[in-house]
């Protein structure tokens, strides 16, 4: 790539460092500079226009285009109130409306609303909490969380380690020492011959059930599940898996703590995935279309049962010791709130039925296509298998089949969410009919040029 001395890309190459990138190869390719975005599409600064087939990061569920709206709640709340923090007594408007709507809005009984400003720091809350609850409970020893390999939680040192993402841990110390992974459900690749949906949820709750066993029960905590794992893969569970699941954590007295850091606010046909594959959580997380990612905000909810423990650890310790200073920003709160105002006047659950039910059966036509191997999804997300050979499922060459996708699609005009061999599907939930017919001839054409590179070479 020809990179002009003191242009945008040199400046980016000379100070910046790019998460989830090779920073030795980002110094030779340069950037891709998003300069605009008008709806579910996006423009860099050569003039080249794509569909963002995944909302950025899984977020923009409103799109990439100014929002008047949107824009003019913030301009009115910095004029009104630039900053106050919400420590020692103290609040703001615009975040106890948002507390009381998130808590109207909730899939099951919540109590209590703790606000921070990304999905990791919601769930580094969450591991708090759940030790701080134990603690409070007088079983100082019930320390350790289990998640799911393959899982998603975050960046920050609690969350990329409940997160079962080798790669994020290697050469860090981690994970931190409490922390334990169990099998992920991804029933089309783990499946062994002739075994059912239902027998494979059964198998993964054993599973469960011999780590805490394994672990001591009295020493397992909580345990850390998104509905659908999302950077995972887009990895729909099967079916019964999370009532076995969660049979399992209530027999050992385990708290569930459902990370909706991606499936909250509609995306997968209901408000909630919580309210799609009927959990029963103890506290909840999300961010991302919590704001529509407009502002960095995010909100963990807490039942009353982990409220009531809090209430007894400020009896015995004083103050709740925890927090951040941005939390409850009233500009990230009026915006958050402003956009689920809009969600609520576009029906957003009905759209995700509706629009999404269109994208899902037109990926589900795709299925018949010599390189897919499997299609699953919910609402506005979905995940496909790319596979050499469907009948056998023996996978391509590690990384050809997304990298060939990646490339294609960008040349058909298409940002494409390649993960290992599988790509993920989560477009803005305004994305409308025609662009998801749009979406997915492109994406057919794509695979088409994928397989005749794959297969040719
Ligand atoms: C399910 C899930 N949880 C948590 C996070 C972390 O959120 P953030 O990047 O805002 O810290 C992500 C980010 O992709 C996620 O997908």
């Amino acid at each position: 790539m020809n990179i002009m001395p003191n242009s945008a890309a040199a400046r980016d190459i000379a100070y910046y460092i790019h998460p989830q990138t090779n920073l030795r190869r980002h110094a030779e390719v340069g950037p891709v500079i998003v300069s605009h975005g008008d709806g579910v599409y996006v423009t860099d600064e050569n003039g080249n226009r794509y569909m963002e087939t995944v909302a950025g990061l899984w977020c923009a569920a409103l799109g990439f285009s100014a929002n008047e709206r949107i824009a003019k709640v913030a301009y009115d709340q910095m004029r009104k109130l630039g900053y106050y923090h919400t420590y020692r007594h103290t609040a703001n408007e615009s975040s106890i409306d948002l507390a009381e709507k998130l808590i109207q809005l909730a899939p099951v009984p919540m109590s209590k609303v703790l606000f921070q400003c990304s999905g990791s720091e919601a769930n580094d809350t969450a591991v708090k909490l759940a030790w701080y609850y134990q603690a409070a409970m007088g079983r100082p020893d019930k320390i350790k969380i289990i998640g799911r390999e393959r899982g998603y939680h975050g960046s920050t040192i609690a969350s990329v380690s409940v997160s079962g993402k080798p790669d994020m841990h290697a050469d860090f110390p981690l994970p931190l020492p409490m922390m334990r992974h169990t099998e992920y459900p991804h029933y089309y690749r783990q499946h062994r011959d002739g075994e059912s949906e239902e027998e494979f949820a059964t198998r993964m709750a054993e599973a469960l059930e011999n780590l805490i066993l394994a672990e001591g029960p009295d020493t397992v905590a909580a345990f850390f599940a998104e509905p659908v794992m999302a950077a995972g893969g887009a990895i729909v569970p099967p079916k019964t898996y999370f009532a076995k699941m969660q049979a399992v954590l209530k027999k050992y007295d385990v708290l569930f703590i459902a990370d909706e850091v991606v499936c909250g606010f509609g995306r997968t046909g209901s408000w909630w995935g919580s309210q799609t594959f009927d959990l029963q959580p103890d506290m909840i997380s999300c961010a991302k279309a919590l704001s529509a990612a407009y502002q960095p905000i995010s909100a963990l909810m807490v039942n009353e049962k982990i409220h009531q423990a809090m209430l007894a650890q400020s009896d015995k310790l004083g103050a709740f010791a925890h927090g951040y200073t941005h939390a409850g920003h009233p500009v990230t709160t009026a915006v958050a709130l402003e956009v689920i105002n809009i969600y609520e006047e576009m029906d957003i659950v009905e759209r995700a039925q509706r629009v999404g039910g269109r994208m899902l059966s037109g990926l589900q036509a795709l299925a018949a296509h010599p390189m897919v191997g499997d299609v699953r999804g919910v609402g506005f997300l979905a995940g496909m298998e790319l596979m050499a050979d469907k009948a056998t499922r023996t996978p391509f060459e590690a990384g050809t089949a997304g990298a060939a996708a990646d490339k294609f699609g960008r040349q058909n005009g298409l940002i494409l969410r390649v993960i290992g061999d599988r790509l993920a599907f989560a477009p803005p939930l305004i994305i409308t009919e025609d662009e998801v017919d749009h979406m997915l001839a492109m994406l057919s054409k794509t695979l088409d040029q994928a397989h005749a590179e794959l297969t040719t070479a």
